[in-house]
């Protein structure tokens, strides 16, 4: 793990009011954070610019979703130019609420990717399969798929990306706000499978450098044992990361 820096994500989901997400972010400046980890929070789009600006800088900002290219007539879109206007450096796409809620296909996601990169957007690109697949032993079958469907974008994009704005997060879906954490040694497993397949299909350097963080169910409590994992980079937090001590407690998890 020597080349990938810890990175620790929280995903507010459709969660918070005004006066709550004032809690949280007063919470988050006042927690200690290790310093060897990247921290990002992804607020509702109506909070990004409010939590931007009052939020320490020590903490960057994601949005949870972007649109697929240049923003014009797009009814309650958001596109990746508006966020860089706004200083938002960061947007998680892929994620299996979208995938599996709202129906975004590989394709559309992976078209997403590119263009937010291709507008100086960093991309959290969320993987992961379902519990009947995962059941039908096709967990990495799924996962590979996912993975294609971005660096195929990605090969063609509007300008090369770099896998340095890239992490991926293996969000296993059987996992998501269930309380039904993967083992240390289910996800570490998935992490290396995901690892050897950029091996494979990008390159040995991008795969020892990218970052491969888990969610699902991640608390204070469990963070450390996945944490020891020697290919799993950090986390993307849900339900958790909204309350400030107990996300910190996972940040500080870095080993
Ligand atoms: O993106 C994070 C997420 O989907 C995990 O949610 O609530 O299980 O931590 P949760």
């Amino acid at each position: 793990r020597t080349l990938r820096k810890f990175f620790v994500g929280g995903n507010w989901k459709c969660n918070g009011t005004k006066e709550s997400i004032s809690k949280l972010v007063a919470d988050l400046n006042s927690a200690k954070l290790e310093d060897d980890a990247d921290v990002v929070v992804a607020p509702p789009f109506l909070h990004i610019d409010e939590v931007k600006s009052s939020l320490t800088e020590r903490i960057e900002v994601s949005a949870q979703n972007s649109w697929i290219g240049k923003g014009g007539a797009f009814t309650g879109e958001i596109s990746a130019e508006q966020l860089k206007d706004i200083g938002c450096k960061w947007v998680i796409l892929g994620h299996s609420e979208r995938r599996h809620v709202i129906g975004e296909t590989d394709e559309f996601i992976g078209k997403k990717a590119a263009y937010a990169l291709s507008q100086g957007v960093k991309v959290i690109a969320c993987i992961g399969e379902l519990l009947e697949e995962r059941e039908a032993g096709k967990t990495f079958e799924v996962c590979f798929q996912q993975m294609k469907a971005f660096a195929s974008k990605f090969s063609y994009s509007y300008a090369v990306p770099s896998w340095d704005d890239i992490v991926v997060a293996y969000e296993p879906v059987w996992a998501i706000g269930t309380g039904k954490v993967a083992t240390p040694v289910q996800a570490q497993e998935v992490h290396v499978a995901v690892r050897d397949w950029l091996k494979k299909y990008v390159s040995a350097e991008v795969a020892a450098k990218t970052r491969i963080i888990y969610g699902g169910s991640v608390n204070g409590g469990n963070c450390a044992d996945l944490a020891k994992q020697e290919d799993i980079d950090g986390f993307l937090v849900g339900g958790a990361s909204l309350k400030g001590p107990e996300f910190a407690t996972i940040v500080n998890s870095v080993t």
